[in-house]
């Protein structure tokens, strides 16, 4: 079974339709679960590494991946109170989080160096997420879905000028 079957039976085992959940398209529901999923993921795999860096940037690297992951915390509350007020559920099991998300788990034993390369392109990864789910929801006027996707992207996009400097991509 692959991720979206997955998520595609969790949707019709656990949602309740009525008459204005119907009016929401599918792909903008699937676009808020994976960009939902995969920034639990993004999250608990920066916080893992904020509590495993090691090395002469340790300082710099540990507060980083603290501030990243404690605001992604702010954000995965907004973004799935949001999803429940359009009626959908967050996924109860962590596995399930796990095999929806879109982006690799965190390495045993990353050097500060891929910590940081990998935690890139994770962001980058999660901004297309969110694009869609902008692209998505504007197609069927929810606007408030839009406006807190587009604040993400914001943020994650500030992650990546960060760790891309520091890498001096
Ligand atoms: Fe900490």
């Amino acid at each position: 079974m692959t991720a979206l079957q997955a998520v595609s039976r969790w949707f019709e085992s656990d949602i309740s339709h009525d008459k204005y959940f119907k009016k929401i398209m599918d792909e903008l529901y699937e676009a808020l679960h994976k960009s939902q999923t995969t920034l639990f993921c993004l999250m608990q795999k920066t916080w893992v590494y904020h509590w495993n860096i090691i090395g002469s940037d340790f300082f710099q690297l540990h507060e980083a991946f603290g501030d990243q992951y404690t605001t992604m915390q702010s954000e995965l509350d907004r973004l799935t109170e949001h999803m429940r007020y359009l009626r959908m559920k967050a996924i109860s099991q962590i596995s399930r989080v796990v095999e929806t998300s879109e982006i690799p788990e965190a390495s045993a034993n990353p050097t500060d160096k891929l910590m940081v390369s990998q935690l890139l392109s994770d962001n980058k990864k999660i901004i297309d997420l969110l694009t869609e789910v902008v692209e998505s929801a504007e197609k069927v006027n929810q606007y408030t879905t839009s406006n807190i996707a587009q604040d993400l992207i914001e943020t994650h996009g500030k992650f990546v000028w960060m760790l891309r400097s520091f890498l001096k991509e």
